[in-house]
């Protein structure tokens, strides 16, 4: 089968979809959680997921179940899911908070470090210290946290969070709380939600609650012809004013994209929203009163941020949209959306949950049934790779790119 992907990946026409085994083959399918997700940064959360000592959070990467815990010191650990000992999952549900990670099976202790604290009826020479949990390598990127599996991580992580940090700064995740987490199976090969994801070519027909704060014209789905164009140049001023008066305040905002061109992949830009311009909500007002950080301007816009393979996110000045995905068989993938406001905003006062979390909510449905339809075809028999847009699908062609070549990376390595 490696030959056959050897052969797959050789053959992918630039601009074009993959090919359908790519979508639904079980080889292609491990090799992807080896390769993609076993050695690259993959975001699994933020750091108000764990915001206490002793707050754990478990994430299941395909066959990688992981633990992130917070520690008496307030830093962050990662380590496998796994006791030394015989091998029991040691935490069960997505939260907890323990004074000690406590093995279900026999009680083998571990510090929140993954150290061994404890083990009873082992002989008197037996070395606790070598029989700590496998660490896995996180890191935090201005309060996102990502994790690589790999024992060697690539290197650019330091470049991504370099260039990224002065953006998400002002947002102050830190002091953030979980408002809603949302978890949906979307009835698709996870790079079909990817793809999805990346461009907004169907957000005019399929998403009227989002197109009510988001500019056609910044997300390719505005209509064509000449006063459309005209109409495209008016918003394109627009953005270069924009972001000249929030660089003023502290909020940078203009384009960085190394999706296609970094081991570690990203992009993000900040861009005016419609009618109030505040928020990404049904009435484009702010959903929570209580700004982040130390923001007084809530006409923010929305900074987009991707990363590759499995991330997207939407900061404004009231709330925080992070977006993962996570592959469970060929044909299916987890999507986990995390709402986050001020850790000071009081639900019911500053902010209404039902409202805050309407438009993705209402987005997210709507995107799993296009993947589903996606994934429905891509299985038939009468499927052929078929054609990007230049326009409008930039962003899934670079994803497309950057999944070959990571993936002919990783089987030359
Ligand atoms: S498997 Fe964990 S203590 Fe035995
Ligand atoms: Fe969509």
């Amino acid at each position: 089968m490696t030959q056959d992907l050897h052969r797959l990946l050789a053959r992918r026409q630039p601009g074009y979809t993959l090919d359908a085994p790519f979508y639904t083959d079980a080889d292609i399918f491990r090799q992807d959680l080896d390769i993609i997700f076993g050695r690259h940064w993959i975001f699994v959360g933020a750091e108000p997921d764990v915001p206490e000592e002793g707050d754990c959070m478990t994430v299941d990467i395909g066959p990688h179940a992981v633990v992130i815990a917070r520690d008496d010191d307030r830093q962050l650990h990662a380590f496998h899911n796994v006791c030394r000992h015989r091998g029991a999952r040691l935490l069960h549900e997505r939260h907890s908070n323990v004074g000690n990670i406590v093995c279900p099976y026999h009680q083998w202790t571990y510090g929140l470090d993954g150290g061994l604290m404890f083990a009873a009826h082992m002989p008197k020479d037996f070395d606790t210290s070598c029989h700590g949990l496998r660490k896995v390598h996180l890191r935090s990127l201005a309060g996102l946290l990502f994790v690589c599996l790999a024992e060697t991580p690539p290197a650019d992580f330091d470049a991504m969070a370099e260039a990224l940090t002065p953006y998400i700064a002002p947002h102050d995740i830190g002091h953030c709380k979980v408002a809603h987490t949302e978890d949906i199976i979307e009835p698709g090969n996870w790079k079909l939600t990817m793809e999805n994801n990346r461009e907004c070519y169907h957000c005019s027909a399929a998403h009227p609650e989002l197109t009510r704060s988001i500019f056609a014209e910044g997300f390719g789905f505005a209509p064509v012809g000449a006063a459309a164009e005209a109409q495209a140049a008016r918003f394109h001023d627009m953005v270069g004013t924009l972001h000249a008066d929030w660089e003023q305040i502290g909020v940078p905002s203009r384009e960085v994209d190394h999706l296609a061109d970094r081991v570690t992949g990203f992009r993000t830009e900040r861009l005016p929203l419609e009618d109030a311009g505040e928020s990404e909500t049904l009435d484009t007002r702010v959903a929570c009163k209580r700004l982040l950080g130390d923001l007084s301007e809530k006409r923010l816009g929305a900074l987009s941020l991707w990363t590759q393979p499995n991330s997207w996110h939407h900061f404004m000045s009231d709330h925080i949209v992070t977006f993962a995905v996570f592959p469970l068989t060929p044909e299916t993938a987890l999507l986990r959306t995390t709402w986050l406001v001020h850790q000071d905003a009081v639900e019911g006062v500053d902010y209404d949950k039902a409202n805050l979390v309407a438009v993705w909510h209402a987005t997210n449905a709507q995107d799993s049934g296009l993947v589903g339809k996606a994934g429905a075809g891509v299985r038939s028999s009468g499927y052929r790779p078929g054609p990007y847009s230049p326009d409008t699908e930039s962003l899934v062609e670079k994803f497309c790119v950057w999944y070959i070549d990571r993936m002919k990376a990783g089987l030359a390595a």
